[in-house]
């Protein structure tokens, strides 16, 4: 196979593809379900009509014009590369970021990626007797962002890649409120936009997780929950009320003290989770809520949000 090649049709870095060639090599693919029966999954999947009909459209059958040598050697390898890092839970892009508007093959690859890998994580979820409603609600997270990488005009994508490769290798689960992500000897948080972050939930949450990595990852230890967000500046508490639930969670963790960011910028991250763009002009942002107000303000006083990690014993 000729990488620059493939690269150049793809419209990606030739490094990308590389990446891809080094990390799948020849290891095991896997199939997608029958496309009979997709309609079915995506619907467990939480994916809303308007983008399982677009998935349903562009689906890989043997000779669909749609799906070049390249779209599909791409496809196959990066669900080699995710399948072979099952029960991983570090960040790993399933590959290149594509360019998007040629078509829904380019749109959807790597959630066709993700379908494939269904079947593989939930058997890895059985291996480790965790129940079905659990790994459901876990892989539904699919749903959930496709809907907000459309309200996003499909700027949200290239994170939410990368993003839903820790559940297609059963490296994170949400019980109730909170998604939680192994590794290391923290529990890591993530807060999905599914409702107000009550303190009753965030406890129900914990206790649940307290409960489900000693059963069902026995050989894991962790002592603390962590987290790392833009949900933990300080500087929230120049503007929120004391009992809003941002700070009331806020006030759970000891923060560790504010590192340069690694890749991240917060302000970028602040606009994707409050405003769900990433190029809307600060003056046309809207002001509805404190929140909204309180994060125009800032970045229109010259300021910077943070994103910030803390920690908590378990
Ligand atoms: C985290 C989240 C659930 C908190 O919502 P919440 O429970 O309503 O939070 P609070 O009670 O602290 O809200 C305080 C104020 O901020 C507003 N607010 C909170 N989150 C908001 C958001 N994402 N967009 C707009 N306004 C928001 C609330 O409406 C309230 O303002 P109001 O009194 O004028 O109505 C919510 O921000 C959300 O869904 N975020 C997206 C996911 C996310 O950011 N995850 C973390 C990724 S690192």
């Amino acid at each position: 196979m000729d990488l620059d090649d493939t690269a150049a049709r793809l419209g990606v870095p030739v490094e990308d593809i590389d990446r891809v060639h080094r990390l799948a090599g020849d290891r095991p693919s896997a199939p997608l379900p029958a496309k009979a029966d997709a309609p079915a999954i995506l619907e467990r999947l939480a994916v809303r009509p308007d983008d399982a009909a677009e998935i349903m459209a562009g689906w890989p059958d043997p000779g669909s014009p749609l799906w070049t040598i390249e779209l599909r050697w791409l496809l196959d390898r990066s669900i080699a590369l995710v399948r072979a890092d099952l029960g991983g839970h570090g960040w790993l892009p399933p590959g290149p970021e594509l360019p998007r508007e040629r078509g829904p093959a380019w749109r959807h690859l790597y959630v066709y990626a993700y379908l494939a890998l269904v079947d593989v994580v939930r058997s890895y979820h059985r291996d480790h007797g965790i129940a079905d409603d659990v790994s459901w609600a876990t892989l539904a997270d699919l749903g959930r962002n496709l809907a907000v990488d459309r309200r996003m005009n499909r700027e949200g994508w290239p994170v939410m890649q990368s993003w839903l490769t820790l559940h297609a290798r059963g490296g994170l689960y949400e019980l109730g409120r909170l998604q939680h992500q192994r590794g290391g000897t923290a529990i890591d948080l993530h807060i999905s936009e599914s409702g107000p972050l009550t303190p009753e939930a965030i406890t129900a949450s914990l206790d649940q997780a307290r409960a489900f990595f000693p059963r069902h990852f026995p050989d894991e230890r962790y002592t603390a929950f962590s987290c790392g967000s833009w949900l933990l500046d300080p500087q929230l508490l120049e503007y929120l009320p004391g009992d809003s639930n941002i700070l009331r969670f806020q006030r759970r963790f000891e923060l560790e003290p504010y590192q340069e960011p690694d890749g991240l910028d917060a302000d970028v991250e602040v606009l994707r989770f409050v405003f769900r763009t990433l190029s809307t002009p600060l003056d046309q942002l809207p002001r509805h809520t404190v929140l909204q107000r309180a994060i125009v303000d800032h970045l229109a006083a010259g300021r910077h949000w943070q994103i910030r990690r803390g920690r908590f014993p378990v």
